[in-house]
């Protein structure tokens, strides 16, 4: 039934058709009657107005249970009703549904005396209409009930997301926290111990040789239990694995452990670009060993539409004259041949940040990037 028809009515333009259809159209209501033929008038009336999920008891004693299984987003309630009335309902829904959830309840009514309002009302009714029902007040008190209902669903929507933030954050911290300062210190004294190996007697070095041992199966479990907070850890040959294995080993060149970081999905990177992350990503750490006398080196993948490598260290950055070698070369030319872009700046901070972007395939709403985007930029 098209409720526009309605309009004939005097008060019939009230009705704000301009907001209505969409609080409408996401909303599931309940309508409880013990009297068929009004669930069925009332269904009709919430079906022309565009109510996209509509459903009906006519049995008081089952409210609860479809309130806990199919959480209506109003329920429109008959007061006068056998077995259970309307009043025991609200009651026992605000027993058993959690203290903080919300939802509004539209009583429907014969009895226009003051009393039943007021019970209807202490037992935490929102609103009542009287029968015989007027339609296009039906549907105003609905709509007004359902903006309510949408507001609190998108009160709750942000705090959970306010949670998870404040949640992601916190890992990130003790993540941070982990790396370093304990990861650091234990790789620190296993290297202090370690060197003394060939400086002592055999059963000392021995026993200093399966004390390195421990501290870097602690190292390990430790990175392990960084990655779990940043996100699924993945199989050990998988690429996180793989770009792990790679700061692990630069760590030994460097003399500190460099700290890594993903953001994404990168379980979704293919293979061949896997590939040449894990390559660029040695090239850059080896190069930060050999030349730039760092202290600290971060290293980012991040995956969205692009996938992102950082290396950024605190070392003397690159000079603005560099001669010979063949490491940024290619790893400009790695980007390139996969329709991405490469630089290396030095920072306003001091040290050197290596920026490799290629397109993400298996991003959807990829738009082509522009090749041969390599470039060197140098910054003062
Ligand atoms: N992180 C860095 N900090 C300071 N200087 C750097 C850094 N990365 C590169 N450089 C400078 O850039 C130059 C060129 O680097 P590139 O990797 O191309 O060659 P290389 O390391 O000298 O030789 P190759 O990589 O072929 O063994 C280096 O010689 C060095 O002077
Ligand atoms: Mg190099």
């Amino acid at each position: 039934m098209d409720l526009r028809l309605a309009a004939q009515a005097p008060h019939a333009g009230l009705l704000d058709w301009a907001s209505t259809p969409e609080l409408f159209r996401e909303a599931r209501v309940l309508v409880v009657d013990d009297l068929a033929a009004n669930v069925v008038l009332l269904q009709r009336m919430l079906a022309g107005a565009g109510v996209g999920e509509i459903s009906s008891l006519t049995d008081s004693r089952l409210v609860v249970e479809q309130c806990q299984t199919w959480h209506p987003d109003l329920i429109l309630l008959d007061l006068h009703m056998p077995n259970m009335d309307g009043v025991a309902v609200l009651e026992m829904l605000r027993a058993t549904l959690a203290p903080d959830v919300f939802v509004p309840v539209l009583m429907l009514t014969a009895d226009v005396t003051g009393a039943a309002r007021e019970r209807a009302l202490a037992a935490g009714a929102q609103d009542f209409v009287t029968k015989p029902f007027d339609r296009v007040e039906v549907l105003l008190r609905a709509r007004n009930l359902l903006a309510t209902r949408s507001l609190y669903v998108e009160m709750q929507r942000r705090q959970e997301l306010q949670t998870a933030t404040v949640l992601t954050r916190d890992r990130e911290r003790i993540a941070r926290d982990l790396h370093d300062s304990v990861i650091q210190q234990l790789f620190g004294e296993a290297l202090g111990l370690h060197s003394f190996i060939p400086l002592v007697q055999k059963a000392v070095g021995e026993r200093l040789t399966s004390t390195v041992d421990v501290l870097d199966q602690a190292i390990k479990d430790l990175r392990m239990a960084i990655f779990a907070l940043q996100g699924p850890v993945g199989a050990p040959g998988g690429l996180r694995g793989r770009l792990l294995a790679v700061v692990t080993e630069a760590g030994g060149a460097l003399g500190f452990e460099p700290r890594l970081q993903f953001d994404g999905p990168v379980e979704t990177i293919q293979s061949d670009i896997g590939d040449e992350l894990v390559n660029v990503l040695r090239e850059a750490l080896s190069n930060v060993a050999q030349h730039s006398k760092a202290r600290r080196v971060r290293v980012a993948v991040e995956v969205s539409r692009d996938i992102v490598l950082t290396v950024i260290d605190d070392g003397i950055g690159v000079p603005a004259e560099r001669f010979g070698g063949r490491g940024l070369a290619n790893m400009a030319s790695r980007a390139d041949r996969l329709g991405g872009a490469f630089a290396v700046a030095n920072r306003p901070a001091g040290g050197a940040a290596v920026t490799w972007t290629v397109p993400h395939e298996a991003s959807s709403e990829r738009q082509t990037t522009s090749s041969s985007a390599s470039r060197t930029v140098d910054t003062p």
